[in-house]
């Protein structure tokens, strides 16, 4: 690879700032200053910019525990973001795996791999999220037979062109739902309860996949291996 694309790879340079920094003469390559950004370097290269050692990081997959106040964007606005809490080199360039609402708690998955996120997020791959919903009011009986089958038909949302796709819809006490959901629109199960008359108090998630919670504490991380980044 070029060392241009390199340094920007494994800096928050630029590929331009990058060639700067060449012409500054602040980089060297197997202990040799060099000005020229198409120098070919590999992973065995030793690359230094400022002295320091530069490293190709391969791709990453990470779960976290997002606790309520976290952002699952990419601009810091009024709260942290959940990159923040994660510690790990280059970490501006992890994207979450679809998003949780800031006040949602739960799984949430990040990667630089686009094409598996992608992979993950597909409604055509039928990959289940599950949410544990607490709702305001009791959901039970006859309202509780025509929910699940209003979820497993698919609801009509606001400003959607089409109907949610099945979800599937079980209670764990009155207040308290469990609902399976195989793909992500905006706010969607906050939606799709308002859509049958029930407040969403608070919601969380518990797995996407194969993949649920564990262990976890709120605000903890960790990357996953390799068997659970094959699993999807
Ligand atoms: N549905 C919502 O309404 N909010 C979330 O955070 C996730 C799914």
């Amino acid at each position: 690879m070029r060392l241009d694309k390199f340094l920007a790879d494994t800096t928050d340079l630029t590929r331009s700032l990058a060639k700067k920094a060449l012409h500054r003469e602040e980089v060297s390559v197997d202990g040799q200053v060099t000005k020229n950004p198409a120098t070919q370097v590999d992973a065995d290269s030793e690359v230094r910019w400022l002295g320091r050692r530069l490293a190709l990081v391969g791709l990453r997959y990470v779960m976290l525990h997002k606790p309520a106040g976290v952002e699952c964007s990419a601009r810091r606005g009024l709260y942290p973001l959940v990159r923040e809490l994660i510690e790990l080199p280059n970490v501006e360039r992890l994207q979450t795996v679809g998003r949780l609402d800031v006040d949602t708690t739960g799984l949430v998955l990040l990667s630089d791999d686009g094409q598996w996120s992608h992979l993950v997020t597909s409604p055509k791959r039928r990959c289940g999220k599950v949410y544990r919903v607490t709702l305001s009011d009791a959901l039970e009986g006859e309202a509780l037979a025509e929910a699940q089958r209003d979820f497993a038909e698919g609801i009509q949302l606001d400003g959607e062109e089409k109907l949610t796709r099945p979800a599937e819809l079980a209670m764990r006490a009155p207040h308290e739902a469990e609902l399976t959901l195989y793909e992500g629109k905006y706010h969607q199960v906050k939606r799709m309860f308002a859509a049958i008359g029930h407040h969403v108090e608070a919601l969380h998630r518990e797995s996407v996949g194969p993949l649920a919670l564990g262990e976890l504490a709120p605000g903890e991380w960790r990357e996953l291996t390799a068997a659970e980044v094959a699993a999807f």
